[in-house]
C-alpha cells in the first residue's frame, strides 16, 4: 500500500507560487516513483494574507499547518506592504509559524554544488559540506530585555542615564533537545561536532559546553570539538571544509548561518528546515526572500525550494531514497549545464546554458 504524507504549502509572495509548485512538482514525480503519494493543501501567509484577511498568519493558516504532517513555505514579504505596521508586517508571518509549531530546531545545510565552485567568495574552497544546527526559540531573541531611565532606583544604586538590556537565558531542557539533534544528525554523517559558544566570558556558554560533553558520553563515535564563536567565525573562512555539524545558540547561530551561506554563494540554492517535538510537522524553505524583482517573470532559481522538499523527505519522514533521488537530480541537471539567471556567472562558459524556472523544473524531474 502507498504511503501517504499530507503537506501544507504555502507559497506567501514574489517568486513564492513559482517556487513551491516546481518543488511539489518535483516532489510528486520523486515520491510516486517510490510508492509514495503526496497531497498538498495550499494556505495563505505574508503579504498574500493581509491583502485576503488583513493579517499575515490567519487563523486558518496556523491550524491548517499543525494540521499537517509537514509544511513547505516559499517566502512572506515585498516593497507593496513595507509602510504595513511592524506587528502586521509580511514577516510576521514566519515567527508565527514557528512558535506556532514549537519549531526550536533550525538546520542549514552548507553545500558547495560540483559545478558551481566559483559562486564562493573563497579562493580554494575545496569540497564544503557541513550542516548548521541553530536553537530557534531561546536565548537572547527571548530573555527579558528592557531599558531603565536615567533616575530608576535599582539595588546597587540609581541608575544615571538610561540602560538598555538583552538577557541570554537557556535551561538545560532547551540546550538538551537541540544538542541530541546535533548529535544524532552528526551519527549520519561524518561523526564531527563543532559546538559554536562564548564559554570564555558567558555563563550559559559554559553550560552548553558542560551538557555538549556530558552528551558526548553518550555518543563516543562522535568527536566533539569546541570553539569560540569569534574563532568559529574565522575557521569558517579558513577551514569550512573540516566542518561537519555545527550546533549553536539562536543569536551565534543567526550570524554563522549567514556567513556559511555566503562561503557558498548562490542564494536561490540553499535550502531550510526548522524542526520541533517528533511527530509534529516542521518547516521547510528556502534561505532566499520573495525576490519582488523577479517574481512572475519565469527567472526565479526554485533549486533551494527543491532542496528543501527533499530535506523534508529525509527529515520528516526518513525517505531516504526519495530525498537523494532529488539532490541527486539537482547535481545532474547544474552539471548538465543548466542555469537560472543567479547563477549563470557560474561554471564553465561553453557548457552553460541559462533557462527559466519552468524548465530547469522539467529538467530535474527528468533527470530523478
Ligand atoms: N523567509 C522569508 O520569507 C524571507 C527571507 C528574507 C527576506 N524576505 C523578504 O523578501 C523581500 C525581498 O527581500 P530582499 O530583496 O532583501 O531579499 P531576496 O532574497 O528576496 O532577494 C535578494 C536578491 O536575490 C535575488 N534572488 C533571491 N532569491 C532568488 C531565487 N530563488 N532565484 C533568483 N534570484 C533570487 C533577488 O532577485 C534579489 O535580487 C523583503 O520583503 C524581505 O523582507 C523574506
Amino acid at each position: 500500500m502507498a504511503k501517504k504524507y499530507n503537506i501544507a504549502v504555502i507559497p506567501g509572495d514574489g517568486i513564492g507560487q513559482e517556487i513551491t509548485s516546481a518543488a511539489i512538482e518535483v516532489l510528486e514525480a520523486a515520491s510516486s516513483r517510490n510508492n509514495i503519494e503526496i497531497f498538498t493543501k495550499e494556505l495563505t501567509a505574508g503579504g498574500a494574507a493581509i491583502d485576503k484577511f488583513g493579517l499575515p498568519l490567519p487563523q486558518e493558516t496556523i491550524g491548517g499547518a499543525k494540521d499537517s504532517d509537514a509544511v513547505l513555505l516559499g517566502a512572506v514579504g515585498g516593497p507593496k506592504w513595507d509602510t504595513v505596521e511592524p506587528e502586521l508586517r509580511p514577516e510576521r508571518a514566519i515567527l508565527g509559524l514557528r512558535s506556532g509549531l514549537g519549531l526550536y530546531a533550525n538546520i542549514r545545510p552548507v553545500v558547495i554544488h560540483e559545478g558551481l565552485e566559483a559562486a564562493s567568495p573563497l579562493k580554494n574552497p575545496g569540497k564544503i559540506d557541513f550542516i548548521i544546527v541553530r536553537e530557534l526559540t531561546g536565548g537572547i531573541y527571548f530573555g527579558k530585555n528592557g531599558v531603565y531611565q536615567s533616575g530608576d532606583r535599582l539595588p546597587d544604586g540609581t541608575v544615571k542615564g538610561k540602560i538598555a538590556y538583552d538577557t541570554e537565558v537557556y535551561s538545560e531542557g532547551e540546550i538538551n533537545r537541540i544538542l541530541k539533534i546535533a548529535f544524532d544528525l552528526a551519527m549520519k554523517r561524518r561523526k564531527k561536532l563543532t559546538l559554536v559558544d562564548k564559554a570564555n566570558v558567558l555563563v550559559s556558554s559554559r553550560m552548553w559546553r558542560n551538557l555538549a560533553r556530558q552528551m558526548s558520553f553518550d555518543y563516543p563515535d562522535v568527536e566533539l570539538e569546541c570553539l569560540y564563536v569569534d574563532n568559529a567565525a574565522m575557521q569558517l573562512i579558513s577551514r569550512p571544509s573540516s566542518f561537519d555539524v555545527i550546533v549553536t545558540s539562536n543569536l551565534f547561530g543567526d550570524i554563522l548561518s549567514d556567513e556559511a551561506g555566503q562561503i557558498v554563494g548562490s542564494i536561490g540554492m540553499l535550502p531550510s528546515a526548522s524542526i520541533g517535538e517528533e511527530g509534529k510537522p516542521g518547516l521547510f524553505e528556502p534561505i532566499h526572500g520573495s525576490a519582488p524583482d523577479i517574481a512572475g517573470q519565469n527567472r526565479a532559481n526554485p533549486l533551494g525550494t527543491i532542496l528543501s522538499a527533499a530535506m523534508m523527505m529525509r527529515i520528516m519522514f526518513g525517505e531516504e531514497e526519495v530525498a537523494y533521488s532529488i539532490e541527486n537530480a539537482v547535481r545532474k541537471t547544474l552539471a548538465s549545464g543548466l542555469r537560472t539567471g543567479d547563477i549563470t556567472f557560474v561554471g564553465d562558459s561553453n557548457n552553460v546554458k541559462l533557462v527559466g524556472t519552468a524548465e530547469i523544473t522539467k529538467a530535474v524531474i527528468e533527470n530523478l
